[in-house]
């Protein structure tokens, strides 16, 4: 039986030409053909990101990405605004690397407050930066970045922004210097479409020089060191060059779709998922302004949610049950990446004979 095709939110389905460009013929990491690579990832990877100041690629995943973005830029005490499990998870890895970490707490399903966080800001100003989710992908919440960042700038100038953009860089703009943001990371499985195992990352001037002041950053998740080497186009540590070769593969892609045409399709994918679930009777857990355009989490509405994932998967189509605590209450689609409306429309067409074959 082939594998079913990857709904879920992340990772996500990866098209033939990428897995194509994993399995080209190796070459030296140290070599002209690598910086090359290199340099035609930076460029691209900025455009991506909306930014003309720096960015780079880890080989590791989106959450050695965060502790890196912790270790190099957080001295002692910071905060995070928590709406879902990514984000409780990062507050806890600033725990786990031994800073003070305070938590704005907010309903799981609700969009972040820019008032409320400028406000807890503005009377905890020795906090030294403030890190969120843009998509929380166990609820399917998505925040607005540019005026969080403009409302916590204006209460605390000093404040950095760390922003998680792993299951939306790629699917929803994302303006890194005019929001101005100070890093921000991403995953290489959500919106990219690629295989996991890369995350990538940008990085204000602003950020880097608090990190170089910043003692025992470790080794491989060095941002300054990762940077320097950055700059000359290589990596401190053997790279996963297949993976490297995909991304650049992608970003070239990504070019050709257009950032706004790709933007639009993450967008209309979201709103036909919106339409057909409205019209079934499965409630979003979110509210409507703070609808993804990546990620579907809706209320399973007494659905056997396990069963309905399980009889979907055998048809080919894998979508997941809720995350964390919302297992068994939601089912969520991750509707990321270079799906296209054809064949996000196949999977509803295939959930509504399994739902009539379950009895709804
Ligand atoms: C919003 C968000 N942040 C962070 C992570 C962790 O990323 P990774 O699994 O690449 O370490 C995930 C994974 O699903 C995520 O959805």
């Amino acid at each position: 039986m082939p594998e079913p095709r990857l709904w879920i939110p992340g990772p996500t389905h990866v098209r033939a030409e990428i897995l194509a460009a994993c399995a080209r013929p190796m070459i030296g990491h140290r070599g002209t053909k690598m910086k090359e690579l290199i340099s035609s990832i930076d460029g691209r990877l900025k455009m991506l990101f909306g930014t003309e100041q720096h960015v780079l690629v880890l080989t590791a995943s989106g959450s050695a990405a965060w502790e890196a973005a912790i270790r190099c830029g957080v001295l002692e005490r910071w905060c995070v605004a928590t709406n879902g499990a990514f984000s409780e998870r990062w507050a806890h890895t600033g725990h786990d690397c031994g800073k003070q970490t305070i938590r704005v707490e907010h309903e799981w399903g609700d969009g972040l407050h820019p008032k409320a966080l400028a406000d807890f800001i503005h009377v905890n100003k020795s906090v030294e930066g403030l890190a969120f989710v843009q998509n929380e992908t166990s609820t399917g919440a998505f925040s607005d970045v540019g005026s969080i960042a403009h409302a916590v700038k204006k209460a605390a100038p000093e404040s950095l922004i760390f922003v998680d953009c792993v299951s939306s860089l790629g699917g929803a703009p994302f303006e890194f210097d005019n929001w101005g943001v100070d890093i921000a990371v991403a995953s290489s499985q959500k919106c990219l479409a690629l295989p996991p195992g890369l995350a990538v990352v940008a990085m204000s001037d602003r950020y880097l020089e608090r990190a170089r002041s910043i003692p025992y950053r470790g080794y491989y998740l060095d941002l300054v060191r990762a940077h320097e080497d950055w700059q000359k186009h290589q990596t401190p540590a053997t790279p996963a060059v297949g993976l490297f070769h995909a991304l650049d593969e992608q970003l070239k892609a990504i070019q050709h779709e257009g950032l706004v045409s790709r933007h639009q399709r993450h967008q209309e994918m979201s709103d036909i998922v919106n339409e057909w679930a409205n019209s079934r009777g499965f409630n979003n857990f979110v509210q409507e302004k703070h609808r993804s355009p990546t990620t579907a989490c809706r209320r399973g509405e007494g659905l056997d949610t396990a069963t309905f994932v399980k009889h979907l998967k055998f048809l080919g189509h894998e979508i997941s049950d809720g995350y964390g605590k919302l297992k068994g209450q939601t089912f969520r689609i991750g509707h990321m990446g270079d799906h296209t409306l054809g064949q996000l429309k196949a999977l509803l067409a295939c959930s509504d004979s399994v739902l009539k074959e379950m009895g709804r």
